[in-house]
């Protein structure tokens, strides 16, 4: 079940994803932290964040809308008060860093230089707003995704560009991110949504709009990892997006990912990742696969 991610070696291909498996051992009551690729924390600003107001959640059809608006205890706190423990459960830790300009993700990457080697990757969340151009996210732009990866260099860890599904230049996005030093590209953060409530004739969500995730988007993402893959076959991919069983997980490997992570289904179900992994074993001694890595880009011809 052994994955590679860039330089990153995994013992197998599932991950948490960011913001779904809280900041640290949230989860590890219900999953062996130690028996997942990784643990993926929740983005993580230079600086103690407050997020959006509520409501901050709402299901929709096959999946959610969220606009948690990336709250945080900051890069310095978390060291402190999270990453012990989850240390302690043999985990390995992926943190995801993200900020409104280039300067905060250098921040940000900066304070996790010195961090312990369980920290064995960090996910540059590139899928969050700019504020230095309002209207869109970093990664909607070759520019601002080459200047936040670049910033991030400072963390002295394997970098992943986690990136957006929402911008038909994915493709493009990708190859900057990796041209800039990411050894790897997460694909892909939420869809951009948004519900109204008919009642009071107003977005629902206390930031208006939010980010669509679960089976809903499932193929949206699948198609984004196959079209990353497609234009750059030897980038390594980490495919999100809907997954909720191996075969969910099987579709994203074969579309060109090493490896996947799972969110919302652990909303349904907190032992989610841990099932979706024994569900892909399965599935590999059901079709005769003897190593997971050979499925990955098999539906490319
Ligand atoms: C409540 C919630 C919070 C999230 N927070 C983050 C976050 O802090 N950073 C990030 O990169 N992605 C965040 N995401 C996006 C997920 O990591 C994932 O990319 C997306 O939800 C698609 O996967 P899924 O359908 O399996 O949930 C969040 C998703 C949800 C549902």
């Amino acid at each position: 079940m052994s994955t590679m991610v860039g330089s990153v070696e995994l013992p197998n291909p599932v991950m948490t994803a960011s913001g779904t498996a809280g900041n640290g051992t949230e989860l590890a009551a219900h999953v062996d932290l130690s028996s997942l690729g990784a643990v993926v924390v929740k983005s993580l600003h230079a600086e103690p964040w407050d997020g959006n107001p509520a409501p901050r959640v709402h299901a929709t059809p096959s999946g959610m809308i969220n606009s948690v608006g990336l709250q945080g205890p900051g890069v310095a706190a978390w060291l402190e008060g999270d990453l012990p423990a989850l240390e302690a459960t043999g985990a390995r830790v992926v943190v995801s860093i993200w900020g409104r300009t280039v300067d905060e993700f250098a921040a940000a990457a900066a304070l996790l230089a010195d961090a312990p080697d369980s920290v064995v990757a960090v996910e540059v969340n590139a899928s969050c707003p700019n504020l230095e151009d309002r209207r869109s996210l970093f990664a909607h732009s070759t520019t601002a995704t080459t200047e936040v990866v670049d910033a991030s260099r400072a963390a002295r860890r394997p970098l992943w560009a986690k990136l957006s599904p929402n911008t038909p230049a994915l493709p493009e996005v990708a190859a900057a991110a990796a041209a800039a030093g990411a050894e790897a590209v997460t694909v892909a953060n939420t869809v951009l949504g948004m519900v109204i409530d008919t009642e009071a004739r107003r977005p629902l969500l206390g930031a208006g709009r939010g980010g669509l995730s679960g089976p809903a988007i499932r193929p949206v993402a699948v198609r984004a990892v196959y079209d990353t893959h497609e234009a750059n076959p030897d980038l390594p991919i980490i495919g999100v997006g809907g997954i909720t069983s191996g075969d969910d997980a099987v579709q994203f490997l074969l579309a060109g990912a090493s490896a996947v992570q799972i969110g919302t289904a652990t909303f349904a179900d907190p032992a989610a990742p841990a099932q979706v992994l024994a569900d892909l074993g399965r599935w590999c001694d059901h079709h005769g696969v003897a190593r997971v890595a050979d499925l990955v880009g098999g539906a490319h011809g």
